[in-house]
């Protein structure tokens, strides 16, 4: 049987995302980074989002650990997996960022058409993307997790740097390297870049 045949689209009756942002006094936009494990993602959108909500800025941060425990606990680390983990983050965070809020994932995204998929579900206009570049060598000096250890004794397999492939982002609208940056030094970067694209008026 054909689901769809029942189905009955309300989005004529639904409020509107500029409804949404009108009531928040705020546009809503997606702040994508992408990194190796150990980066410094997470961090950084933990350290922004309190940052934007202390300007009255509403956010929803959209973890990898979290997800990963969550609408995702189904899913590996396999390439198939990975797009797959991808494509439901970002029809989570296109939900969000059509409410208005604005949006932080911190994600591998390991491979360039992964964050091009998201950018097209959740809009390129949307989409900034922040490359987290911290090499390698500081990532693993760091394995906050003890993974990259695993990983050299063969104990995880396709990890992202060491056995598994991570592309660099080609045109990120911005690339910071968090063995050259302080924490409030990324986070000011990015600030100075979104904030007027948020356009917070109340
Ligand atoms: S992604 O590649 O699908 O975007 P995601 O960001 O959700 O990855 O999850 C990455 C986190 O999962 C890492 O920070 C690490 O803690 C953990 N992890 C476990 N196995 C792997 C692996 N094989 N490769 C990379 N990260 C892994």
């Amino acid at each position: 049987m054909d689901n769809n045949n029942n189905i009955y689209p309300v989005f004529d009756k639904m409020l509107s995302r500029a409804d949404k942002e009108a009531l928040l006094g705020q546009r809503g936009v997606m702040i994508w980074f992408t990194g190796l494990s150990g980066s410094g993602k997470s961090t950084i959108a933990i350290a922004l989002e309190r940052e934007l909500q202390q300007r009255g800025i509403l956010c929803r941060l959209l973890d990898g650990d979290n997800i990963r425990t969550g609408i995702n606990n189904n899913l590996g680390f396999s390439e198939a997996d990975r797009i797959e983990n991808i494509r439901r983050i970002a029809e989570v965070a296109k939900l969000f960022v059509d409410t208005g809020i604005v949006t932080l994932a911190a994600f591998i995204s390991p491979l360039r058409s992964m964050r091009s998929m998201a950018a097209d579900i959740i809009g390129a206009d949307d989409f900034v993307e922040v490359f987290v570049s911290t090499p390698i060598e500081e990532c693993e000096r760091r394995d906050v997790k003890g993974l990259y250890a695993r990983a050299r004794r063969g104990e995880i397999k396709d990890f992202t740097g060491i056995s598994a492939p991570f592309e660099a982002p080609e045109q990120p609208a911005l690339t910071l390297d968090t063995s050259k940056l302080s924490l409030q030094q990324s986070v000011a970067t990015i600030l100075e870049m979104i904030l007027p694209k948020i356009n917070k008026e109340k």
